[in-house]
């Protein structure tokens, strides 16, 4: 599985999602409840980047019309996204923050 360096870790704030993109494929990290994650930055639902909603209880929030997806998962809870938006491997190294477009589901 190969990690690459997608920002620094000190460029990450507790629940504000941040906006990345690995080999040209949008990216949100997360870092929420001590823990951090990497989800497509495309909802399922249409072409809204995910960055731009709320976090919370684990969950990233589409701002257009609501469907909360969970970060560990990719699966949103609610309508009206029925399909599960990809979630990478991220990890911290040091400063850095690691992700791999390998998909954990
Ligand atoms: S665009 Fe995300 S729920 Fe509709």
């Amino acid at each position: 599985m190969t990690f690459v360096r997608v920002c620094g870790a000190d460029e990450l704030e507790e629940d504000t999602p941040k906006r990345v993109e690995l080999d040209g494929t949008p990216i949100s990290v997360v870092r929420t409840e001590g823990e951090l994650f990497a989800i497509h930055d495309i909802c399922s639902h249409a072409n809204v980047s995910l960055a731009e909603g709320e976090v919370d209880d684990c969950h990233i929030e589409c701002w257009l019309h609501g469907s909360r997806f969970d970060l560990r998962s990719g699966k949103p809870d609610s309508l009206p996204a029925t399909r599960p938006v990809p979630v990478y491997p991220v990890k911290i190294e040091g400063d850095d923050v690691l992700v791999s477009l390998t998909q954990e589901s």
